[in-house]
């Protein structure tokens, strides 16, 4: 029987990356996103991915929604916890609503996918990679909801793999760096990307596809023995501490 992901926040930027490279290695794809529009759009004519729309902080909608997923797929091998939501702001202007949004989505939806999805992969000895972000690792301005929900998918995800292992499921996280998605290019003004540029050792962008092919990894029997981990894909950003430009050749 062929393998099937579920990728949430599916209908574009990293998740449609990562929904079109699973497809091309053979798996089927559930994809997962509260945008029904662009979901329906970015889904059709993908032969073997399946839409289904649900909002990833709702607990009622997931616990509809992952039945109907096991009902189509009948087993579920990978989850690909991408769905997420961005906002930049100092703290003082960062209001109780912003960061509920941002926690809702960002850690409440991977709590409630994952928990949700733990008695199918059970079975089939699966995984879940979970997408947190460079700004989980290295703390910043600006990105006090933000930041702190990526940290703590980044440690919801060593909770899991402590708790699944014993069961064959693997959890790993992946943190990229920045990637000029419409999340990103809501928040990132010129600025920003040359700023970026600069203190990348690789001094770009990462693509969409960069992303999906780490996540496709993680999911992957090449990662049999990978649980806990999480692996920067960031260009080099999060191993540099002094890299002030003066300071280069
Ligand atoms: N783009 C970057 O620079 C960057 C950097 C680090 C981490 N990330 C992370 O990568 C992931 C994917 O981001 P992207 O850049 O592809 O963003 P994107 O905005 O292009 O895509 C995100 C998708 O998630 C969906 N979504 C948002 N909230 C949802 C919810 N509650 N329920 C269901 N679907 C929901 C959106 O409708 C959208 O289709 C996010 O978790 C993001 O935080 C992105």
């Amino acid at each position: 029987m062929q393998k099937t992901a579920l990728v949430t926040g599916a209908a574009r930027g990293i998740g449609l990356a990562t929904t079109k490279l699973m497809l091309d290695r053979g798996w089927h794809v559930a994809m997962l996103d509260r945008d029904s529009d662009e979901l329906e759009i970015a889904s059709a004519g993908l032969h073997g991915a399946t839409p289904f729309s649900c909002d990833v902080s709702i607990q009622s909608r997931v616990e509809e929604t992952i039945p109907a997923i096991l009902d189509k797929f009948g087993r579920l091998d990978a989850v690909v916890n991408n769905a997420g939501v961005a906002h930049f702001g100092p703290m003082e202007n960062t209001d109780f609503q912003a960061w509920r949004t941002v926690m809702e989505t960002n850690l409440d939806g991977v709590f409630l996918v994952s928990q949700a999805t733990v008695p199918a992969l059970k079975q089939t000895r699966g995984s879940i990679v979970n997408i947190a972000s460079i700004s989980g690792l290295r703390a910043s301005t600006l990105r006090v909801a933000y930041g702190t929900s990526k940290a703590a998918v980044i440690h919801l995800t060593k909770q899991q793999a402590a708790e699944l292992g014993e069961f064959g499921v693997r959890a790993n996280c992946v943190c990229p760096g920045p990637v000029r998605t419409k999340l990103a290019m809501a928040v990132h003004s010129q600025d920003i990307i040359d700023a970026y540029h600069d203190a990348i050792p690789l001094n770009r962008y990462g693509s969409e596809q960069e992303i999906a092919e780490v996540i496709a990894f993680l999911c992957s029997e090449q990662a049999s023995y990978v649980t806990g981990q999480i692996i920067a894909s960031d260009g080099g950003f999060e191993s540099t501490g002094i890299g002030l430009p003066s300071l280069r050749n």
